[in-house]
């Protein structure tokens, strides 16, 4: 991405990934982790975000942990201002997964970048996420409808960008 678009990461900015380590359970959705005899997790899978991303669906508390799988219009800082835009890799699949999630019985939603949210707030960010990549698919066509050459993917990013309005210049 980077040597072809001059967007995204370089190596240099990958921190050390550590030593390797052996996986005693492993999980690729589906799964059903028993915590008590009326408690347990599904295991969900949830690409979009990341390839084989999962998260984990307690039913009895209609709760989900999914880390990054949901990321709105991008990751706050702490102050709550916009941090960095949102990552999705798979631009096909992340929407089905938000309407996935919109389907779940759901009240307490916990991420890897957001505060936990409870009830209107979880349904709300959930709906926020899924219009969010919608308005990028529709900016990005109608841009693609003027420009019939062709348009780099830095033109496009800057496109949406622009759409956003909040999105840091510098990420
Ligand atoms: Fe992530």
């Amino acid at each position: 991405m980077r040597k072809e678009h001059d967007v995204g990461f370089g190596l240099e900015s990958l921190p050390p990934d550590g030593k390797k380590r052996r996986m005693d359970v492993t999980f690729s959705g589906g799964e059903t982790i028993g915590l008590a005899d009326d408690w347990s997790l599904d295991v969900l899978h949830v690409p979009g975000h990341s390839h084989g991303h999962q998260a984990l669906y307690d039913r009895k508390h209609k709760a989900v942990y999914a880390s990054d799988a949901l990321r709105d219009r991008g990751c706050p800082k702490v102050d709550g201002s916009m941090g960095i835009p949102i990552t999705y890799y798979d631009v096909d699949v992340y929407p089905s997964i938000l309407r996935y999630f919109e389907s779940l019985d759901l009240d307490g939603f916990y991420s890897g970048q957001f505060p936990a949210m409870q009830g209107e707030e979880t349904k709300n960010f959930i709906s926020e996420s899924r219009k969010t990549v919608e308005l990028f698919d529709r900016v990005i066509l109608r841009e693609l409808g003027r420009h019939p050459e062709g348009l780099t993917l830095e033109q496009l990013i800057e496109t949406v960008a622009n759409a956003v309005g909040d999105w840091p210049r510098d990420t």
